[in-house]
């Protein structure tokens, strides 16, 4: 199969999970279901779920913990995109193509679906029963999900973006924000599929720790990557492509790789970054063809 096929299965996939975990629009309180299904439901790319399965791929994880995995880690992105577009934050009307979670809904309701989401995230992995997945290395995937999710991880990302607002930042400073803000969680969702790894002990056993570092670098190269790319499609493309308001940095005047680098110059770093990641798998046989796969699509994707 290729990656691309595997990619459309595992969109399915996580989609068929992720409709079984999430409390169905008729249970009560049903505004709040509602707005938790429209903010997962509405068209996402499934990035970080497809990292998980694909990172499962290469180390022969389990695949009933993976499931766990991505469903947690893509419900915390849900709700970082929700609380992300709301007024007091970057206030956006339209995401992947439709009103904004608090425009669909009300601003609290929007609130509290992401909060709700996140806690659905811990409770999806703190359920993730797997035979081949010992309790302590579930409790490192919760922490490791938990580190890339707080003030250290996605929400410290959040606020150094809302602090640099309209400030000059230098390149050292930008990398670290967008490390934080969506590295971290891209970073998590290679990290926890790692653990899913065919070891009898039910983690990482059977890869070396050079392997693991490996496959954690390739991580960190792709997830600055796709934050550089998402910069650059701000610029470059249009709104009925990206589903979100093109030129929304340029318009809240934050600082991104083409506003402090140059447009060319951000297409070349991603392009390095891309490369880096790709020959970090190198220890990695054709099972790592998928994650060589993403890192490419991170570059080719238009939205
Ligand atoms: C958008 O993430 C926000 C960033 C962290 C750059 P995605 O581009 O993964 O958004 P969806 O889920 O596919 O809409
Ligand atoms: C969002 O970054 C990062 C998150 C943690 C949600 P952006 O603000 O650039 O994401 P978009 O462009 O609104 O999707
Ligand atoms: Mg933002
Ligand atoms: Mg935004
Ligand atoms: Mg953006």
């Amino acid at each position: 199969m290729s990656w691309q096929q595997y990619k459309t299965q595992w969109q399915t996939q996580v989609d068929a999970r992720l409709d079984s975990w999430l409390p169905k629009d008729s249970i009560k309180p049903e505004q709040l279901h509602k707005a938790m299904r429209y903010a997962v439901f509405n068209g996402g790319k499934r990035i970080r779920p497809i990292l998980v399965y694909a990172t499962g791929q290469a180390v022969s994880g389990s695949e009933a913990m993976l499931d766990h995995c991505a469903c947690a880690v893509e419900c915390i992105h849900a709700y970082s995109l929700i609380h992300d577009d709301l007024p007091a934050m970057d206030d956006d009307d339209l995401r992947r193509g439709k009103p904004t979670c608090h425009r669909a809904f009300d601003e609290a309701t929007a609130i509290l679906a992401g909060d709700a989401l996140q806690a659905l995230a811990f409770q999806i992995m703190v359920r993730g029963k797997d035979e081949r997945v010992f309790p302590a290395q579930r409790l490192e995937m919760i922490n490791i999900l938990s580190m890339a999710s707080g003030s250290r991880g996605m929400a410290g990302g959040q606020a150094i973006d809302l602090a640099a607002v309209g400030q000059p930042l230098n390149e050292a400073e930008l990398e670290n924000m967008h490390i934080h803000k969506t590295g971290a969680l891209i970073r998590a969702s290679v990290k926890m599929a790692a653990l899913c790894g065919d070891g009898g002990d039910g983690g990482t056993a059977d890869l070396s720790s050079e392997q693991v570092e490996k496959l954690d670098h390739y991580a960190k190269c792709i997830g600055l990557a796709f934050q550089i790319t998402d910069d650059i499609l701000d610029e470059t493309s249009d709104t009925d492509t990206l589903g979100k308001p093109q030129g929304a940095d340029r318009a809240l005047n934050k600082p991104t790789y083409p506003s402090i680098m140059g447009l060319q110059a951000s297409q070349e770093l991603a392009q390095t970054l891309v490369t880096d990641a790709i020959n970090s798998l190198q220890a990695f046989d054709t099972q790592a063809e998928s994650l060589r796969g993403i890192a490419h699509f991170i570059l080719e994707r238009t939205h």
